[in-house]
């Protein structure tokens, strides 16, 4: 079994067994795709993954990956949204069973196109209110490594701590042995 020294791996791990099969799920952040192909695998054949990036790049990259793993073009099972994740509302035909997020922006690409904090709590809020099942999962690997991603950071988890625990499950993971600035990850479980 591979050890697990990064975050965004052990995101995978702790959602593996609670995705099934006929889920609605979320890739709010698609990048190059790994989290899309991961969530696909999960819910075949009968569910759906809708995933969001706002660059054409990222599209291109996850088809790519997808096709390379015996996804089909007009398999309906996975939506590639050229769109910013705080539109997800309009694709989400029942409530989400998980919801994946790896902030920032996509290394090798343009650093300008990175995620912020008004787009992440418009997301938060409408899944908060509304949109995650019971027993869903939101996880999301946020870097404080560059300025704007410090504040990303900082607004992130004032807002998560404040979720009441009498409803919400949360937890904030980190590499005790690295850098202050390594990747964090949160997971919030709806518990009622
Ligand atoms: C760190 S990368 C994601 C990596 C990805 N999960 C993977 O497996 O490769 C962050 C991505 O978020 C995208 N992004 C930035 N703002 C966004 C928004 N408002 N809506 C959706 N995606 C956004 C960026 O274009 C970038 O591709």
């Amino acid at each position: 079994m591979t050890p697990i020294y990064r975050v965004a791996q052990l995101a995978q791990e702790l959602l593996y067994n609670r995705i099934n099969a006929g889920d609605l799920v979320m890739d709010a952040t698609m990048g190059n795709g790994y989290d899309t192909l991961f969530l696909w695998k999960r819910v075949q054949p009968t569910g759906k993954v809708i995933a969001f990036d706002v660059q054409q790049h990222a599209i291109y990259q996850t088809k790519k990956v997808l096709i390379n793993n015996g996804w089909k073009e007009q398999d309906p099972t996975v939506e590639l949204i050229l769109d910013s994740h705080s539109h997800f509302a309009k694709y989400a035909y029942k409530p989400l069973k998980a919801v994946m997020f790896n902030l920032g922006y996509l290394p090798g690409s343009d650093k300008e196109v990175s995620t912020s904090w008004p787009g992440i709590k418009c997301v938060l809020d409408q899944l908060v209110h509304h949109y995650l099942e019971v027993g869903g999962y939101i996880s999301i690997v946020s870097y404080s490594g560059h300025e704007e991603g410090k504040t990303e950071q900082t607004e992130l988890l004032t807002y998560v701590r404040n979720l009441t625990s009498k409803s919400w499950g949360v937890m904030e993971i980190i590499r005790s042995n690295a850098v202050e600035s390594a990747p964090k990850l949160i997971i919030i479980v709806r518990k009622e």
